[in-house]
Order: C-alpha cells, then sequence, then structure tokens
C-alpha cells in the first residue's frame, strides 16, 4: 500500500472518478459522481493498492476564529476506506501523514467533526462540545450563517498551545 498526498488542481479524471465512487462506496448518501461535499478540498491522501484506490482523505488549510485567537488549522473532511480493506489501519495511517506534514509546516492544529469519535481517539484526538458559528451551505448553495453547540468536534494540538476557550467561529464551512 502506498499512500500520495495530490493538491487539488492536480487531480486528473481518472483520479476523481476513483475517488468519487469509494466516497459513495464508503458514505452512501454521498452525492453520486461528486469529489466534495461543501467545497474543494487543498489536497487530498489517497491511499492505493496498485491501480485500486483504498483510501481518502480530503485537507484544507484554514484560518480560524476561537474566542478571538486566530489558529491555522488543518481541517479534516471524508475520511473514507473501502469496507473490504477496514481495520487495516489504513485511516489512521492517512492521518498520520497529514500531523507529520502539519508538525513540519507548523501547522498547530488538526481539527474535524467525527461521527465515530473512537476512530480518533487512540491518535490522541480530543473531543470538545463548543459554540460554533459556520458558513451554511447546502446542494450547491451558500444559505446564510448558522451558529449552533456542536458535540462531536475532534481536535489535536500538535504545538505548545493549548485549544482556546470560546466560540469557533470556522470563517467558512464546517468540516
Ligand atoms: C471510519 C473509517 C475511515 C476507519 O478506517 P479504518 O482504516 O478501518 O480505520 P483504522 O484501521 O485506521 O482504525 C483506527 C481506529 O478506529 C477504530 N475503528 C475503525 N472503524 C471504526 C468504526 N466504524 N467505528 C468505530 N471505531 C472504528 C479502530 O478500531 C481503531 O481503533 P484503535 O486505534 O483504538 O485501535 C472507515 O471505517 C470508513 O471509511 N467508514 C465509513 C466512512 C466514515 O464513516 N467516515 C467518517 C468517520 S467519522
Amino acid at each position: 500500500m502506498r499512500i500520495e498526498r495530490l493538491e487539488e488542481f492536480k487531480l486528473s479524471g481518472t483520479v476523481r472518478a476513483k475517488i468519487a465512487a469509494l466516497l459513495k462506496e464508503g458514505f452512501g448518501v454521498y452525492p453520486e459522481g461528486r469529489t466534495f461535499y461543501k467545497q474543494l478540498p487543498d489536497f487530498r491522501y489517497l491511499a492505493w493498492d496498485g491501480e485500486d484506490l483504498l483510501g481518502h482523505l480530503a485537507a484544507e488549510f484554514r484560518i480560524i476564529n476561537v474566542g478571538g485567537t486566530l489558529l491555522p488549522i488543518f481541517g479534516v473532511a471524508d475520511l473514507c476506506v473501502t469496507p473490504s480493506r477496514q481495520q487495516e489501519r489504513i485511516a489512521t495511517q492517512m492521518l498520520r501523514e497529514l500531523e507529520a506534514l502539519a508538525r513540519s509546516s507548523n501547522v498547530e492544529f488538526i481539527l474535524l467533526t467525527g461521527s465515530e469519535p473512537n476512530v480518533y481517539k487512540g491518535m490522541g484526538f480530543d473531543r470538545l462540545e463548543r459554540s460554533c458559528r459556520w458558513l451554511l451551505m447546502n446542494n450547491l448553495s451558500t444559505l446564510g450563517v448558522i451558529r449552533r453547540s456542536v458535540n462531536n468536534i475532534m481536535i489535536k494540538c500538535l504545538g505548545d498551545r493549548t485549544w482556546p476557550e470560546g466560540e469557533i467561529d470556522f470563517l467558512g464551512h464546517i468540516f
């Protein structure tokens, strides 16, 4: 198995089609033929076995505002592994690659919202419940700004700074 990092604008049509198929297979309700839910990411990690796409992680480099403190983060979306190859630590390896990239780039935090918090616990992610504000989008349309308490925010602090108190303003859509 090999894991590669690809910048979004460099994806070929063939790779896009494989990503769309994997996301549909992994999430079921994913929009047909699409490689993103809200917006394009900045880059992706793809796990390959030969020409077969086994795993996918989308990442965005973003500034967010937490209680008045600006934090540069990597936001993670659409972490997914093909069902026949789950439980082989493929997701863990893609997250580790992202973490290594963050550390070498002085990005101090990784953030995602996870429906399966146990997936991230073993990797040292903490779960937070916070008031959050984000840009609400649905079906490729912007609907407005939403403010709501979110109880499945998973964060990993990589530097010396701890996560600040206060509301999380995503300054964009939520991951
Ligand atoms: C969630 C998913 C990406 C995990 O991929 P994976 O490669 O099988 O995960 P790993 O083998 O790296 O396992 C990582 C940890 O998550 C746990 N885990 C894996 N799948 C899990 C699941 N569905 N529910 C709960 N825990 C799970 C593993 O036991 C492991 O825990 P440990 O570190 O304490 O031993 C994969 O099951 C998937 O694609 N699911 C469908 C899409 C999805 O729901 N993605 C978003 C999840 S928030």
